[in-house]
C-alpha cells in the first residue's frame, strides 16, 4: 500500500499538472482549427451564391427578387454551422437577412473591404461575421455578410480539454500501477537473492543456498567486516567523551582481542642508578616515557629498552626482565644491554649527531659517519631480534618508538609478517631537500615503511615524509588515504599529536596552589609576592634555553619596573653530555644567565635561577603550580609535552603559557601566547604581557587549554592508533580470506586495494 502511494501519487500529481497546464493550450488550438474551417466554409458559400446574389441585387426593384434572396438565405442558413446571412446596401443598411440574424446586430463593418473577416461578440455568444463585397463593373452593390455561430467551437474545445485531462489521468494511473507492480516484483526478487546469499553460511554451509561455494566465505567475511567496522565508528563517536585507562583497556579487549602489546624504545621508563652505594630509582626526563608509560600501565605487555642505569643489571631477573611500576607492577620491562661501542655509534653517533640535528631546524650541522651507521644497523637488528624473541604470538601489536629505530620495523616485519607494527616518530620530519643530506636515506625510509602505521605529531610532518618518500624511493603513494606501498607492505602515514595522561599521576599528591607558591618561593629565596616564570627542559640546543634568558634580559630593559620583582626559574636536566654540542648548550645557557644576573641582579635578587639538575615529575608539577608563567621557547620541537604538563598542573585554572610557534604543541594550545623564539624582543614583550594579563583572561585561556589536553590526552592518542591498527588487522584478515578463495596472494589483493 505504502509502495502504491509512493509511486502512484507522485505520478498522478505530475500528470495532473501536465494536463492542467496543457488544457488551455489544447483549447486554443482546437478553436483555431474550427475557426479556420468556418472561414473556409464562408468563402465556399460566398463563391457558390455570389453570382445569384449579385444578379438579384441588381434586380432589387423587383419585389420577387427580394423574396428570392430571402429564400436563398433561408435555404443556405440551414447548415448547422451557419447562423445567418444578410445583405447590406452600399450605405450599410441591412436589406435582407435570414431568420436567425441577431436582433441587435446591424450591418457589421468589415475592417478591410473585400473578403476580410470580422468577429463580433454578442450577448448570445461568439459570432463570426464574414463580409464579402458585391460589385459589377466597379459599381458597389453592397456586401454579403455570412454569420457563423462560434459557440459550438467553445463548447467543443472545452469538452476536448475535459477529455484530454481524463485521458492523461487514466494514462498516469495505468503507468503508475504498472511501475509499482514491476518495482515490487523486482525488489522482491532482489531481497530474495540477497537473503539467500547472506544466509548461505549463517544457517548451514552448503545447504541449498543456491550460491557458488567459492563465493560463500567472502559473503561471510563481508558480513563480519560490516559488523566489525561499525564498532570502531561507535567508539570514535565516544572519543570526545572520556578517554582513560579503562577505555583503552576496553578497546584492546574488544578490538584487538588477545593482542600481545610490545613496546620498543631506546629510553627505558624506569632507570636504576647507584647513588652513594644505594640503588635509586629514576624516572627519566623524556616525553616519550611520559607518554608511553601510562599506556603500558593500562594495557600491560612488554617494554623492551636499553638498560642504561648503573644499577639496572642488579635489578633484573635472569632473563633481564623486571615487573614495573615498582609500586604496582602492571607490565614487564625487558632490558637490553649495549656495549660502549654500540652506544657510541648508534645512540650518540647516528641517532643524536646525525638524525637529531637533521630533523630539527636548529642550525646544528648533522654529522654522518659510516662507523656510526654500522652500529645503528647492528643495534636495530639486536633490538629486533630481542623483540621477536619476546613475542609469544605471530601477530603482536608492536609499538616502535622514535628515530633510534628507523630500521627496526622492516627487520621485525621480515620475521613476523603478520605483526601490526605502529611506529611513532617523536621528532619533526624535515622536508625532502634537508633529508637528502642523509647518506642512508633510502635504507631509513625503507626501514620505516616496514611499519603498518607510521605516526607523526603533525600533518605537516606527514606531508614532509610523503614528499621525501616520493623523491627517494620506488613506491606507490596513495595521497587520498595517506598510504605508501613499498614492496609487499602498505604503511598508513598519519598525524597523531602525542599528549600526557589525564589527570596526571604527578598531580595526585600536590599541595594546593597557594602552598606550592609559598614553598617554591621560600625554597629559592624569593619574596612572597615575587613574579615567577618557570622553564623545565632537558639541556638540549633545540629548546632555546639561552634565548629565553635573553628574552628576560630584554624584558628587564624595556620594563625596568620588573627589576627586583620577576625571576625566571629554569630547571634543566643534563642530557647527552658526551656530545660537545650539548655541553656547549649548557655552557652557553649558564653564561647568558650569569651575564643577565650580573647586569640586573642585586644582592638579594637574581633575575635568572638556573638549576642544571634532573627533577622527578612531582617536583616539576610543584614548580608549575607555583609559577605565574611557563616559558617554552623551543627552536624546533616535535610536540613538547612540558607545555601540556604545565596546563595539566594548573587545576586552579590560572597561569600563563608562553609557547614557541615552532613546537608542535602550538598547533593545539591556541590560547597560549605564541612567540617566535628567534625574536628576543617580542618574546620579552610576550612574557611581560603574560605577567600583566588580567585574571579573567588568564582563566579563560587556561580553561580552554585544559579542556583540549583533557580530551586529547595520551589515551586518546594511543586509542586512535590502536583503532587504526584494529581496522587494518581486520582488512588484512579479509584480504587473506579473499586470497584463499580466489587463489591469489593476499599481498596482490592488498596492492590493488591500496594502489
Ligand atoms: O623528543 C624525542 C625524544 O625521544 C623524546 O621523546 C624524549 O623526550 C627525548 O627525546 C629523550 O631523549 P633521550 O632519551 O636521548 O634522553
Amino acid at each position: 500500500m505504502r509502495m502504491a502511494f509512493r509511486f502512484i501519487l507522485p505520478l498522478l500529481l505530475v500528470l495532473g499538472g501536465i494536463a492542467w497546464a496543457a488544457a488551455p493550450l489544447v483549447g486554443t488550438l482546437i478553436e483555431r482549427w474550427f475557426r479556420a474551417d468556418v472561414e473556409m466554409r464562408s468563402q465556399l458559400v460566398f463563391h457558390s451564391i455570389e453570382d445569384t446574389v449579385t444578379s438579384l441585387v441588381m434586380a432589387q426593384t423587383d419585389r420577387k427578387a427580394g423574396r428570392r434572396v430571402d429564400e436563398l438565405f433561408k435555404r443556405i442558413a440551414q447548415d448547422e454551422r451557419l447562423l445567418a446571412l444578410g445583405l447590406c446596401t452600399p450605405d450599410n443598411r441591412l436589406n435582407n437577412r435570414s431568420a436567425a440574424w441577431p436582433k441587435d446586430l446591424g450591418c457589421p463593418m468589415a475592417p478591410v473591404s473585400g473578403t476580410a473577416f470580422l468577429v463580433e461578440r454578442l450577448a448570445e455568444g461568439a459570432v463570426l461575421a464574414a463580409s464579402f463585397a458585391l460589385s459589377v463593373d466597379g459599381v458597389n452593390l453592397g456586401r454579403l455578410v455570412i454569420l457563423h455561430d462560434l459557440s459550438f467551437i467553445e463548447r467543443r474545445s472545452s469538452s476536448a480539454e475535459y477529455y484530454l485531462a481524463g485521458f492523461l489521468a487514466l494514462l498516469g494511473l495505468a503507468a503508475a500501477t504498472v511501475t509499482a507492480i514491476v518495482a515490487r516484483l523486482t525488489l522482491r526478487s532482489w531481497l530474495r537473492a540477497a537473503r539467500k546469499g547472506l544466509s548461505a553460511q549463517g544457517g548451514g554451509e552448503g545447504e541449498d543456498s543456491g550460491m557458488a561455494i567459492e563465493v560463500a566465505p567472502l559473503v561471510r567475511e563481508m558480513r563480519k567486516m560490516l559488523r566489525d567496522l561499525d564498532v570502531p565508528r561507535a567508539l570514535t563517536e565516544a572519543i570526545r567523551v572520556d578517554w582513560g585507562p579503562e577505555s583503552l583497556r576496553n578497546l584492546l579487549r574488544n578490538e584487538l582481542p588477545d593482542a600481545e602489546v610490545l613496546v620498543v624504545s631506546n629510553r627505558e621508563p624506569y632507570i636504576h642508578n647507584l647513588e652513594d652505594g644505594q640503588v635509586a630509582l629514576q624516572r627519566p626526563a623524556s616525553g616519550l616515557v611520559t607518554a608511553l608509560e601510562p599506556i603500558m600501565r593500562a594495557c600491560g605487555g612488554t617494554w623492551i629498552a636499553h638498560g642504561s642505569g648503573s644499577a639496572d643489571r642488579m635489578t633484573v631477573d635472569g632473563d633481564d626482565r623486571l615487573a614495573v611500576p615498582p609500586e604496582a607492577p602492571a607490565y614487564t620491562l625487558r632490558r637490553l644491554w649495549l656495549s660502549d661501542e654500540e652506544q657510541e655509534g648508534y645512540y650518540y653517533g647516528l641517532a643524536n649527531e646525525g638524525l637529531w640535528p637533521l630533523c630539527h631546524i636548529a642550525f646544528v650541522r648533522p654529522t654522518f659517519r659510516a662507523s656510526d651507521w654500522e652500529q645503528y644497523v647492528a643495534v636495530n637488528q639486536k633490538f629486533a631480534n630481542a623483540l621477536v624473541a619476546e613475542a609469544r604470538t605471530r601477530n603482536p601489536v608492536v609499538l616502535v618508538q622514535d628515530y633510534h629505530f628507523a630500521l627496526l620495523p622492516r627487520m621485525v616485519r621480515e620475521k613476523l609478517p603478520e605483526a601490526t607494527i605502529i611506529t611513532f616518530w617523536h621528532i619533526p620530519w624535515p622536508n625532502a631537500e634537508v633529508f637528502s643530506i642523509c647518506p642512508w636515506k633510502e635504507e631509513i625510509l625503507s626501514g620505516l615503511l616496514g611499519s603498518s602505521i607510521l605516526g607523526f605529531h603533525t600533518q605537516f610532518h606527514c606531508l614532509n615524509f610523503l614528499e621525501t618518500v616520493d623523491r627517494f624511493l620506488e613506491c606507490q603513494i596513495d595521497r587520498e588515504h595517506s598510504t605508501v606501498r613499498a614492496g609487499d607492505n602498505t604503511t598508513l602515514v598519519r598525524p597523531y599529536p602525542i599528549s600526557i595522561e589525564w589527570p596526571p599521576a604527578a598531580l595526585a599528591a600536590q599541595a594546593p596552589v597557594d602552598e606550592c607558591r609559598k614553598s617554591v618561593r621560600l625554597k629559592y629565596g624569593l619574596a612572597a609576592d615575587a613574579l615567577l616564570a618557570v622553564g623545565v627542559e632537558r639541556f638540549d640546543y633545540t629548546k632555546g634555553i639561552a634565548d629565553r634568558f635573553r628574552a628576560v634580559e630584554s624584558l628587564l630593559e624595556v620594563h625596568p619596573e620588573c627589576i627586583g620583582r620577576l625571576t625566571m626559574l629554569q630547571v634543566a636536566a643534563p642530557t647527552r653530555s658526551q656530545l660537545a654540542v650539548y655541553r656547549d648548550t649548557q655552557t652557553e645557557a649558564e653564561a647568558v644567565a650569569e651575564a643577565v644576573n650580573a647586569r640586573f641582579g642585586t644582592d638579594d635578587w637574581a633575575p635568572i635561577i638556573l638549576v642544571p639538575k634532573h627533577h622527578e615529575p612531582e617536583a616539576v608539577f610543584t614548580l608549575f603550580r607555583a609559577a605565574d608563567l611557563c616559558l617554552v621557547s623551543s627552536l624546533h620541537d616535535g610536540m613538547n609535552l612540558v607545555a601540556k604538563e604545565f596546563v595539566a598542573a594548573r587545576d586552579d585554572e590560572d597561569g600563563v603559557l608562553v609557547l614557541s610557534t615552532f613546537a608542535g604543541a602550538s598547533r593545539e594550545l591556541l590560547e597560549a601566547l605564541i612567540v617566535n623564539p628567534y625574536d628576543i624582543r617580542a618574546m620579552g614583550d610576550a612574557i611581560h604581557a603574560g605577567l600583566s594579563m588580567p585574571l579573567d583572561q588568564r582563566r579563560e585561556r587556561m580553561r580552554l587549554m585544559r579542556e583540549m589536553v583533557g580530551e586529547n590526552n595520551i589515551y586518546f592518542w594511543a586509542g586512535r592508533m590502536l583503532l587504526d591498527a584494529a581496522r587494518m588487522r581486520k582488512r588484512q584478515h579479509i584480504e587473506r580470506q579473499i586470497a584463499v578463495v580466489s587463489g591469489k596472494s593476499a599481498t596482490s589483493i592488498g596492492a590493488k586495494r591500496h594502489g
